[in-house]
Order: C-alpha cells, then sequence, then structure tokens
C-alpha cells in the first residue's frame, strides 16, 4: 500500500468560536479517506497548550477535558524549516512526522493569519488562505474597503475602537452620528474581528448604541457600526480554489427572528428538535433556492469569485451576502475561511456534486501544489554586502 500522507488537523484555538471549530475537525477527519491519509489530531486547548493523541478523536472526551488521563501528548511547532513535523515538548528533538497541516479553527488566532504565519517561518505545506486573505478577511470593515475598491458592493461603516470609548464616549457616538450613512436609527453594531454573531447587536437610540459598543468590547478592541438592513435576507455561496476554481450553490440561511444568531447558527440541528450540534451544518437553510431570482444567483456568484481573487484566497471559503427587500440592492457582508463544517453542505448540493471526501482531497492537494511552487522560489543570494 502507499504511503498515507500524514495530516496534521489542527482545531479549538483561542477563540470564542474554540467548540464549533472542535465539531468542524471531527467532522472533516471522519470525512477523511484514511487509505489516502493518516489523520493527526492537534487539539489547542483554551489556554493555548497543543495537545495530539487518539483521543481527541472523540467528541465526548471534549466535554470533560483531562490531558493528564487521556494521557495525551504536548506537541509545537517550531518555527524552524526542515524539521519534518511537529516537535514533543516533553522530547528534546523527538519530532512527529506531518506532511501537510490542515488548520480547522474559527475567529481569532487560527482564522485570522497567526497560525499560517506560523506555518509559513516553519515551511510547512498547509491548507487555505495564506496570512494576507487570512488576515484581511478576519477584519471585516478593512475587508470591506478593499472589496469596495475592486467595485464590490459593501455597507457603509465605521469602526470604533474600546479605548476611545473609554476616553470619551459622547465624542465616539458624536463621530458615528456624523458618518455617512449613520445618521440615522436603527444602527447594527458587531465586533470587527470575530465571527458566529457573538457580541452582535442592534441599536434603536443613542442609548442602545452605547449599550451595544459595551456588549462588543467584552469580544473586541473594535466595534464595527452599520446601517441596519432591516428587510433583508441572506444569501451564501462558497468559493473552492484547487487545480480548478469552482462556485457552490447558493443558499439562504433562515434566521428565527431578525439578525441569525450564535443559536440559529449551532444550535438548531437542522430545523430538527434535538440532537447534538453539528457546528454551521446544523443551521436551518434552503440550499439552492428555488424561488430565488436567477439574476441574484448569477450575480451573487460573480461577487464571491472577485471577492475570492481580489484577497488572493486559497482552499475554501464562503461568502454572506445580504439582500434588501426595499431595493433588490445586494451587499457582500463578510466572508470566512474556512467557513464552519467547510462548507460541505454546499459542496455536496452543486453540480457537479462534491462529496466531502472529495472537497478535502482538492483542499490538501492544493496544500501540496502550493508548497511546491513556494519552493521553486529563489529567497537567498550568497553573501555579498557583508564580504565587501
Ligand atoms: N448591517 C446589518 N444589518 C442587519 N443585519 C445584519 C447586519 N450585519 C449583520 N447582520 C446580521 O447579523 C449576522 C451576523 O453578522 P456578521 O456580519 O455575519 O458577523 P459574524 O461574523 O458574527 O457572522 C448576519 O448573518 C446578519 O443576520
Ligand atoms: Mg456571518
Amino acid at each position: 500500500m502507499r504511503q498515507r500522507l500524514k495530516v496534521a488537523v489542527l482545531f479549538g484555538g483561542r477563540s470564542v468560536e474554540h467548540e464549533i471549530s472542535v465539531i468542524s475537525a471531527l467532522q472533516m477527519i471522519s470525512a477523511m479517506d484514511t487509505l489516502r491519509y493518516d489523520p493527526i489530531p492537534v487539539y489547542i486547548d483554551l489556554s493555548g497548550k497543543w495537545f495530539t493523541g487518539k483521543p481527541l478523536l472523540q467528541r465526548s472526551f471534549y466535554r470533560n477535558f483531562d490531558a493528564a488521563a487521556a494521557g495525551l501528548e504536548n506537541v509545537t511547532l517550531l518555527p524552524q524549516p526542515g524539521l519534518g513535523g511537529l516537535s514533543r515538548t516533553s522530547a528534546p528533538n523527538s519530532i512527529l512526522p506531518v506532511d501537510v497541516f490542515f488548520p480547522l479553527f474559527h475567529g481569532r488566532f487560527g482564522e485570522d493569519g497567526c497560525i499560517q504565519g506560523l506555518f509559513e517561518l516553519a515551511e510547512v505545506p498547509y491548507v487555505g488562505c495564506g496570512v494576507l486573505a487570512s488576515a484581511v478577511a478576519m477584519s471585516k470593515q478593512r475587508c470591506k474597503t478593499l472589496l469596495a475598491g475592486v467595485g464590490l458592493p459593501v455597507l457603509p461603516g465605521c469602526l470604533v475602537e474600546k479605548p476611545d470609548v473609554l476616553r470619551d464616549l459622547d465624542a465616539q457616538l458624536a463621530r458615528v452620528a456624523a458618518s455617512p450613512w449613520l445618521e440615522q436609527f436603527p444602527l447594527f453594531v458587531k465586533p470587527n474581528n470575530s465571527g458566529s454573531s457573538v457580541g452582535i447587536g442592534k441599536a434603536a437610540n443613542r442609548e442602545e448604541l452605547a449599550a451595544t459598543l459595551a456588549n462588543v468590547f467584552v469580544y473586541d478592541v473594535e466595534a464595527l457600526v452599520e446601517p441596519c438592513l432591516s428587510d433583508m435576507f441572506e444569501v451564501n455561496v462558497s468559493v473552492l480554489a484547487g487545480r480548478a476554481k469552482r462556485v457552490s450553490v447558493v443558499e439562504i440561511p433562515v434566521a428565527t427572528a431578525g439578525a441569525l444568531t450564535y443559536e440559529d447558527k449551532y444550535l438548531r440541528s437542522g430545523g430538527k428538535k434535538s440532537g447534538e450540534s453539528q457546528g454551521m451544518a446544523s443551521l436551518t437553510r434552503v440550499i439552492d433556492p428555488a424561488d430565488l431570482d436567477p439574476g441574484i444567483k448569477n450575480t451573487i456568484t460573480d461577487y464571491a469569485r472577485r471577492a475570492f481573487d481580489a484577497l488572493g484566497c486559497r482552499g475554501v471559503a464562503r461568502f454572506d451576502f445580504m439582500v434588501s427587500k426595499a431595493d433588490g440592492r445586494i451587499y457582500l457582508n463578510e466572508l470566512n475561511s474556512p467557513p464552519g463544517s467547510m462548507a460541505f453542505y454546499l459542496w455536496e448540493k452543486s453540480a457537479p456534486r462534491l462529496l466531502y471526501t472529495e472537497l478535502v482531497d482538492c483542499l490538501i492537494e492544493d496544500a501540496l501544489d502550493r508548497a511546491g511552487w513556494r519552493a521553486s522560489v529563489k529567497w537567498e543570494m550568497e553573501f555579498r554586502a557583508l564580504k565587501q
């Protein structure tokens, strides 16, 4: 039998989306073709420690996480090329071999370019977006500014910094009120660098704006204030770049009331009353809605493809749009890289159909291709300036 590729799947992490990352990662691992890949689970706990070991593959294990009792091993990735894998922290110079790194984090430190920076320094092949695309995608307002620059429609917004509010709340409220499109309530307020709808809120007046800002500052040091699109629906679509670029079918996520909440996304079990959360796959949704105007579908598909290219994304990403019912305007709201559940539920319904196992194949193949191109680039010169 051919040697199986050792794939380190990294998940968890120091983020409010920690649990969702665990769910996404276990789902992905169970979809991997075990004839081709040898998955190595690497869990980063809430304090930032890295562990590996078979018990990490059991979902129930996380309810009472006890690394010592389960005999987990402490590992880390050193920012040094050529080591060939993860370093065992208990045994100096002992390496756990890894061929490809597959980060499956959501949010801070894992989706924002930080871990990608470590992969770059270590010169290891890794799945998904690089440092720049990850970092830009994580900062909602800065991402919108970049996308507006290539002609894509986004909502105007105003960033409010926590230290500025702590210094002078009134001045910040006045600054928001003086911003174009934000003169009138209601306004929508969210963390600029977070996800999973944690900390989002709607403000109907000045007092509520102050309260929603205070709530955002529990989770982030930057708040994003936007006009509130009250009468709208959302449409999401996924883009995958491997040897060929593909766009999935679109979906309409269904909110219980108003904005999509954390509960809508992860705790509804796809409309079923019970059952454990399947992460983003649990959201109630209409995939490839028959009654959605084909013009809207095509425009959204085109925008997503253009945004993917403008940001230099890799791997798989999901682009989320809001469509105003009043005037039919489409706004690109944000992108997620990687998306919850890797958006496998969209790819399984796309034409041609891409099963989750095949999606994983494309992602790993892409990571290896990319590592090959990088290795073909000259990055050093012989000593000349110092020799003079
Ligand atoms: N400007 C807005 N007006 C109305 N609803 C919004 C607005 N921005 C976001 N929402 C709602 O809040 C949800 C979460 O916001 P989003 O920007 O997608 O952040 P997250 O990264 O937490 O998913 C969206 O899915 C949508 O339902
Ligand atoms: Mg969202």
